[in-house]
């Protein structure tokens, strides 16, 4: 068997955590063929929860597992790491303002970043703890990672927009290709159907004005509050799902003629501002992430996308007045 795969999870005592594990452990993150060994973060006094799950890793008696390690301090568990998923977050709570969040947040990811320096030489970092795309940026502005291997998950808001979408056409959801998000992952991302294929066919002109922007494009960007006020909690299950997809995609490469979204620094392309940590569409090869380029960019979308970004940026000069990045 080849040597494991080092896969830190932070917050791993959390319910995203708790739903990521076992599929890490079954081989879903990097592939059946791949043993991995898992590092889960927590601060101290969520450790002991995260013995238990460790205790649970073990009676799964995974074959691909080959040890769970626990830890509370992020140089120690990101020695090494060849993965680093970056679930553990603050989160808002009541009269809290988006300053105080960033503040909160920097206070997690800047470190995290800095520990990041003694990872593998092949890193590959997807956080996933809210505000992902700001936390993202801080903790590439923080490590001497090259900033290409940090990403920020807007898989779960593009599987979600697949999902309606094979509603809508009464199709399933591997007939569809070359959906977008665009931007932050916020109510103010951009879920773009222009370049939808449905078996390789065109189906923009299909899909009506308003049915786009009163229902898929709401429906898309708050589908997280919809499944905190049905489930009564937030979605765990379904985001531990899109990690996976993220990691799995971005080491074994998109299929032909698709691609999928991923928040990853900018270079510039469709004009939003460079080194922001935006969701574009992108393909995956090689273990690398390539913005799909040449699209056409109606009004429309110019203007969501732009709105976004600036959303986004607005976020940049937040975290830089508080000396984040
Ligand atoms: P949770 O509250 O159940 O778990 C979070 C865990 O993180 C807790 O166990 C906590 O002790 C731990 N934690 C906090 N600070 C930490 C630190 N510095 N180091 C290590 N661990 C730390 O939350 P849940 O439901 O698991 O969600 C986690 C994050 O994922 C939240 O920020 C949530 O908003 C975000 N999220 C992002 C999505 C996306 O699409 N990008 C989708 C769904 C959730």
């Amino acid at each position: 068997m080849a040597s494991p795969v080092n896969v830190v999870v932070t917050g791993a005592a959390g319910q995203i955590g708790y739903a990521l594990l076992f599929r890490i452990a079954s081989g879903h993150l990097l592939g059946e063929d791949t043993p991995v060994r898992l590092r889960l973060l927590e601060i101290p006094q969520a450790v002991k929860a995260a013995e238990g799950t460790a205790l649970e890793l073990e009676d799964g008696a995974f074959e691909l597992l080959q040890g769970v390690d626990v830890y509370d301090d992020a140089t120690q568990a990101f020695d090494g790491a060849n993965v680093g998923l970056l679930v553990g977050a603050r989160p808002r709570s009541k009269g809290m303002e988006r300053a105080d969040l960033l503040e909160a947040n920097g206070g997690i990811f800047k470190p995290q970043g800095e520990a990041l320096n003694g990872a593998a030489d092949d890193v590959k970092v997807l956080v996933v703890g809210n505000p992902a795309n700001t936390n993202a940026l801080i903790a590439a502005s923080n490590s001497d990672v090259p900033k290409d291997r940090f990403t920020a998950m807007t898989r779960l808001d593009h599987n979600r927009a697949l999902a309606q979408l094979a509603n809508k056409f009464g199709v399933g959801v591997g007939q569809i290709s070359k959906m977008t998000i665009w931007g932050n992952h916020s109510a103010s991302q951009y879920p773009d159907v222009s370049n939808v294929l449905i078996d390789g066919k065109p189906v923009a002109d299909q899909i009506d004005q308003t049915w786009l922007t009163d229902e898929f494009i709401p429906r898309v960007a708050k589908r997280g509050a919809e499944i905190i006020e049905v489930r009564g909690a937030s979605s765990a299950a379904s985001a531990a799902a899109a990690a996976i997809d993220h990691v799995y995609t971005w080491v074994n490469g998109t299929r032909e003629n698709d691609w999928t979204s991923a928040a990853i620094v900018s270079d510039g392309s469709y004009g939003v501002p460079e080194g922001l940590v935006s969701s574009f569409p992108v393909t995956a090869k090689d273990g690398k992430w390539e913005i799909v380029q040449g699209l056409d960019i109606s009004d429309f979308s110019r203007e969501r996308i732009d709105a976004s970004t600036n959303e986004l940026a607005e976020e940049r000069e937040a975290v830089k007045k508080l000396g984040l990045v």
